[in-house]
């Protein structure tokens, strides 16, 4: 067993995680700052995102108003418009930075202006991107920023396991204990197989989305809600979790892959448009924004139209838009579909709706302070107020780049008065031993992934919540069973996880009687009067 003492442990290397890290360590140059991450540096649902960074950057036609109010409706009234306004408002300052340390966002032909892009849900222009790769952009940029300063040091394949708390000291520790710490966290090191204890000052967790719940995601495969999980059953508030966002467009690819590739929003807002197999335009039927409405209500309408039809996918038309501008714009998408063969400038491109967003999260307040002391989220896995039952498009690499400065400050002026405990214990592994079989590990996520999928997907009801409810129990005890006898693995990890991740959507789901956001039960088909966030 080996100890790391350490001033500020970060876990995940994403937007939110290395902009934390940046920020700090020139802040406070002679602490070290510890930056865990599962894989490797550069893997990440933000080195996949495509569409880009919303901000407000024309103030000719657009304002922080007008972004404001896209965010409010977009997130069905659950919103906090305090963390709505400091977000919009200190956004573009942050995207300034990251574009002074390096990152590149396409410019207009000729005119020194950037090439704003419109998605689903915004009234303006305001997405800056990269082409189709904006996240791989950001990534690089902040990958190469971090290691500017020395006192940053990223360790890869290190899986983080628990937080460290008072339980961990044999301490009492319930959901409503007051004055929960944390440590730092038991993380196993991929290399040597040994689970190592870190202990730091404080710590925050960037941990990440948990899109791989379900059967089809565009999350890569380490989104499993490694963060939220832990947190939770560190009993730190988490809220909101029944709004798992399903993107409207992703590729249909009958060969299946895991993660779905995404087709961009972006390709709606530069006229590409949906429709049937026939060439029938249909969201007309759905809402007076057409393609272009907020995601909730594209992917259900693609879904009621795939369930009417029973049809595997529908379809998403740019035969009309020019290729060598759509080229420019998109080059990922048009290779992706010329390598499953189809050129989307003479073929309708499939598409499917995929789990893509957890809205939810680890709930912070203002400067991203969990319930629990000495513990931060930032980023994917937190919940911030920002986008209530449904996050705008764009949105969600703004809010981690805010958080992460507010965040930095808060850390930066309360540093001294924290110290390293030193009482913690390392793990006990004792009476474990290698799993004998692993089908059972893998077998169940494949029916954890179909309970979320078929049960607690873009449409819900009492009964198939209920169904799920029960499932997941089975699952959990099986697991817990498994967990207790078994060492410790990443893949044993990331299953224990998830099951914590679906039940925490489905009693989310189960207790909201009503359907608001992304949110949509057939028991409950209206959205009532009375706002109220989920907290569990
Ligand atoms: P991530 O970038 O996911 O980073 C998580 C990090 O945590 C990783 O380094 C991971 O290894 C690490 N980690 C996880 N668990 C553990 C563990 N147990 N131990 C150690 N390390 C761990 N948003 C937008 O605003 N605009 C877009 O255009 C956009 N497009 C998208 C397209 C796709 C295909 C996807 C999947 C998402 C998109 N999003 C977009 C969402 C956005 O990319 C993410 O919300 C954002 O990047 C999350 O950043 P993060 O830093 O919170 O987490
Ligand atoms: C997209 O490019 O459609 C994804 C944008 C987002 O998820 O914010």
């Amino acid at each position: 067993m080996s100890r790391i003492e350490t001033d500020i442990l970060v876990l995940g290397s994403g937007i939110a995680g290395l902009s934390f890290a940046i920020k700090t360590a020139r802040q406070l140059p002679d602490k070290e700052i510890l930056v865990l991450t599962k894989t490797v540096e550069g893997e990440s649902n933000t080195r996949y995102a495509q569409g880009g960074v919303a901000a407000v950057w024309d103030h000719e036609h657009d304002s922080f108003d007008k972004h404001i109010a896209d965010t409010l409706d977009a997130g069905a009234g659950l919103c906090n418009e305090d963390v709505v306004r400091i977000v919009v408002e200190e956004g573009p300052e942050r995207v300034r930075e990251i574009i002074e340390w390096g990152a590149r966002f396409d410019k207009e032909k000729e005119v020194d202006m950037y090439d704003l892009a419109k998605e689903g849900g915004h009234s303006e222009s305001r997405i800056l991107h990269y082409k189709d790769l904006t996240g791989w952009e950001i990534q690089r940029t902040l990958m190469e920023e971090a290691k500017r300063y020395p006192n940053i040091k990223v360790l890869e394949h290190y899986f983080a396991l628990e937080f460290i708390t008072q339980h961990h000291l044999g301490h009492m520790v319930i959901r409503v204990t007051p004055g929960i710490e944390c440590y730092g966290c038991y993380a196993l090191n991929k290399q040597t197989n040994s689970i190592e204890t870190l202990l730091s000052r404080v710590t925050i967790c960037c941990t990440g989305g948990a899109g791989q719940v379900y059967n089809a995601t565009t999350n890569p495969v380490i989104a499993s809600g490694d963060g939220v999980a832990m947190a939770y059953r560190a009993k730190a508030r988490i809220e909101n979790m029944e709004f798992m966002q399903f993107h409207p467009t992703s590729l249909y690819n009958p060969a299946g892959e895991n993660p779905s590739f995404l087709v961009s929003e972006a390709v709606r807002g530069h006229g590409g448009i949906l429709k049937t197999e026939e060439g029938e335009e249909f969201m007309q039927h759905y809402d007076p924004r057409l393609s272009l409405a907020p995601r909730d209500i594209v992917a259900r309408a693609i879904d009621a139209e795939m369930k009417k039809r029973g049809t595997d996918c529908m379809y998403l038309d740019c035969r009309h838009l020019n290729e060598e501008d759509f080229i420019a714009h998109f080059p990922t998408i048009h290779e992706k579909c010329k390598s499953i063969g189809f050129d989307p400038m003479t073929s309708m491109i499939p598409v499917v709706p995929a789990c893509h967003y957890t809205c939810g999260g680890i709930q912070v307040d203002e400067m991203g302070r969990s319930s629990i002391k000495r513990l931060y989220a930032a980023g994917e896995c937190s919940g911030t107020g920002l986008h209530g039952a449904n996050r705008l498009a764009s949105n969600s690499l703004l809010e981690a780049l805010v958080f992460a400065h507010r965040i930095s400050k808060d850390v930066c002026d309360k540093f001294d008065s924290w110290s390293i405990n030193n009482k913690v214990p390392d793990w006990n592994a004792e009476g474990t031993m290698d799993p004998q079989e692993l089908v059972l590990i893998t077998q169940s996520l494949k029916e954890l992934k179909s309970i979320m999928s078929y049960y607690v997907g873009i449409v819900r009801s009492n009964l198939r919540l209920k169904r799920a409810m029960d499932r997941l129990y089975l699952l959990y005890k099986e697991t817990e069973e498994l967990y207790k006898t078994s060492t410790i693995s990443p893949q044993l990890m990331e299953l224990r996880n998830l099951i914590t991740i679906a039940y925490l959507i489905t009693r989310s789901a189960s207790d909201r009687r009503e359907s608001r956001g992304l949110h949509f039960t057939t028991d409950y088909p209206d959205q009532l009067d009375f706002k109220e966030n989920s907290i569990l």
